[in-house]
């Protein structure tokens, strides 16, 4: 089954769906989850320096026999580097890490202070082509405009918690007024959250005879969103792959949407204090 893909605002096509490792673990558990994935039929997988598991990434990739080609890998610039403005350093040690040559997408993120000297210097990392787009993550809109206003180098995404229970929606719209595609972190409500056990997505499943995981991948896919479900199950990565042979109703759409409670599951962007 081939994955749906985004073209990006500088014309780089993403798959739709990524497999996400925040807290998945160095070693084992990381190199068997990107293997699994890719074997699925995954390309996308997203990292971030302070995950801790780039070096195992790297090691599934290369395991899985898929070319590193093929695969979009995403990394991202942590704080404590982009407070000391040394993103080319923090890029070249990911990257070091990883086990590649180049990145697919590199991100800030989170809007920490030096974050405009940062972007900067990710213009260049872009421009001398060491990775293929460029990116932020939690920015609110003020950031968004911000950045906007001071650079000619418009991000290619902007990623952000979203799911059914924090749709985010409006920083969505803002973010595609822009012609800033948006990635949800998060999308199925967050490792410990309660969202999955929701009865609603249950009963909507069983309609469609899939589980409440891949009604809310699904949901996301829908929406135009690129979305970055977390599993280091091969079962649940194989499952939350398997959303592409059918489509939620609108009336299940909306009614995924009524499940927005208005609380974030991760850090509010507007006061972090890591
Ligand atoms: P696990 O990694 O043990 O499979 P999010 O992507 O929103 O961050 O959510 C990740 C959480 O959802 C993790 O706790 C993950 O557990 C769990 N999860 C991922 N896929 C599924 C699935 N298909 N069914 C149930 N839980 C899942």
């Amino acid at each position: 089954m081939d994955i749906p893909r985004i073209t990006l605002n500088n014309g780089v096509s993403i798959p739709q769906l990524g497999l996400g490792v925040f807290q998945t673990r160095q070693g084992e558990e990381t190199v068997n989850a990107v293997r699994e994935a890719l074997q699925a039929g995954y390309r996308h997988i997203d990292t971030a320096m302070i995950y801790r598991n780039e070096e195992s990434v790297g090691e599934g990739i290369r395991q899985s026999g898929i070319d590193r080609r093929d695969v979009f890998v995403t990394t991202k610039l942590w704080n404590d580097d982009i407070r000391a403005g040394a993103t080319k350093e923090a890029c070249y040690r990911s990257m070091d890490r990883l086990g590649v040559d180049y990145l697919d997408l590199y991100l800030i993120h989170w809007p920490a202070q030096g974050w405009e000297r940062c972007w900067e210097q990710m213009a260049q990392l872009y421009a001398e082509h060491r990775v293929r787009a460029i990116g932020v993550c939690n920015f609110q809109r003020h950031h968004l405009e911000s950045l906007l206003a001071m650079s000619g180098m418009r991000p290619a995404v902007n990623q952000i918690e979203s799911s059914p229970q924090f749709a985010n929606q409006r920083l969505i719209d803002f973010s595609n007024a822009k012609r800033i595609d948006v990635e949800a972190y998060s999308p199925l409500g967050g490792t410990g959250g309660n969202l999955l056990a929701d009865p609603r997505l249950a009963v909507i499943g069983r309609q469609y005879g899939k589980s409440p995981a891949q009604i809310v991948i699904r949901w996301h896919v829908q929406r135009g969103v690129i979305v970055l479900p977390k599993s280091t199950h091969a079962e649940r990565i194989r499952q939350n792959f398997d959303v592409f042979d059918f489509k939620l109703s609108d009336e299940h759409m909306r009614q995924i949407a009524a499940m927005e409670t208005g609380k974030r599951n991760s850090a509010d962007p507007d006061h972090f204090d890591f």
